[in-house]
């Protein structure tokens, strides 16, 4: 199969596509023929051997897939060969064959475009679990999504409205902000040319927000965290901007504010985690929930960037220079 290669930690800039062997099926697994794949901040980090999961070599990266069953194992019961599935995989995703346990293929409503449904299942469940099951965000209260046009970020300013929150979205640039609001930010705040705190103080007259959604880490997370309220939560999603954000413990206590983490990935257990922090039963009805605000119009998940297997790097480079909006994925299919 045509498949992009890591044989060795290092620069994605040498990864290329190549013929490579197609994985084995394993028990309970799916054999999918990848139609999509999406692409993320944290493929540098597999390539370069510096995540959290480091896969034995040689090892074709990508976590998420979209495309239709070709086979499965005798046990398996929740698809069959000829269904259009997402499956989450930890790596394996940029070959036009990819394999995945049972327990991580979600089967696709006829409503959803392949691209679209990897946006849902990797950035909006991210958006969902970070907002809701980690922070309790609740109808009412006022959101700041920093990174508000990037894929995580403008899925936080859609699930946030759908959960009933006075969305802020923070950008940098003015077509970013505009894009926001498109996808229904109630304000927002260009970091490019404005002080965020200062612009927050003006937006929520001088009271603060309750929640952060922040995928960029930094200065910018330390001024979004000095504007929350009292009782008000941070959740950290990612650090886009290479930068860890100092928290200093004085601000958390005077304020009884909270910084919490949400990663995803333990949620469908591919992280190396134990076992029992899994949580498939909860991704599966937060997916039905997400297909179903799709299908009413209530999220419009934007693939704006589809870029074919053979320009991996050109995609990798457009992401990490702040070039996209919304989600970047792979075209694997040769069509
Ligand atoms: N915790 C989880 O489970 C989880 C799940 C998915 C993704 N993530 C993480 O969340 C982060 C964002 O992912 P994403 O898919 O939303 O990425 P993305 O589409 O590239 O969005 C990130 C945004 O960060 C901003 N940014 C600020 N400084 C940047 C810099 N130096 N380089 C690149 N972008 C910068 C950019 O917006 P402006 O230009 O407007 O500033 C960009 O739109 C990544 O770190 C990713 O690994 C975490």
């Amino acid at each position: 199969m045509r498949a992009l290669v890591c044989h060795r930690f290092g620069d994605y800039h040498d990864l290329k596509v190549e013929e490579f062997p197609a994985p084995r099926l394993p028990a309970r697994g799916v054999r999918i023929a990848v139609e999509y794949a999406s692409l993320s901040h944290s493929i540098k980090l597999w390539v370069a051997g510096k995540y959290q999961v480091k896969p034995p070599l040689p090892f074709v990266p990508g976590a998420e897939v979209v495309g239709r069953v070709i086979e499965t194992a005798p046990e398996v019961a929740a698809c069959r060969a000829g269904d259009r599935v997402m499956a989450i995989i930890g790596w394996g995703a940029y070959a036009e064959q990819a394999v995945s346990p049972e327990s991580t293929v979600y089967p696709l409503p006829d409503s959803i475009d392949s691209a679209a449904a990897l946006h849902l299942g990797v950035s909006y469940c991210t958006a969902y679990g970070g907002l809701r099951w980690r922070a309790g965000l609740q109808a009412g209260e006022t959101l700041l999504v920093l990174g508000a046009a990037g894929g995580v970020g403008l899925a936080a300013v859609e699930t946030g409205k759908a959960l009933g929150a006075r969305v802020i979205a923070a950008a940098g640039g003015a077509e970013k902000c505009a894009l926001a609001r498109e996808h229904g930010a109630d304000a927002t705040i260009d970091y490019k040319s404005e002080d965020l705190r200062e612009a927050l103080r003006r937006l929520t007259a001088n009271r603060g927000v309750d929640v952060v959604f922040d995928p960029i880490g930094g200065a910018l997370s330390e001024a979004a965290l000095r504007s929350l309220v009292p009782g008000g939560r941070l959740v950290v999603i990612g650090f886009a901007s290479g930068a860890m954000p100092k928290i200093e413990p004085n601000i958390l206590l005077v304020k009884n504010v909270s910084v919490l983490g949400f990663n995803f990935g333990l949620y469908v257990g591919w992280s190396p985690v134990d076992e029992r922090s899994r949580c498939e039963p909860q991704v599966r009805s937060l997916l039905r929930q997400l297909f179903d605000w799709h299908a009413a119009g209530r999220i419009r998940p934007l693939a704006a960037h589809v870029y074919p297997l053979e320009r991996f790097c050109e995609a990798l480079d457009a992401l990490h220079a702040r070039r996209t909006v919304g989600k970047v994925v792979l075209r694997v299919a040769s069509r």
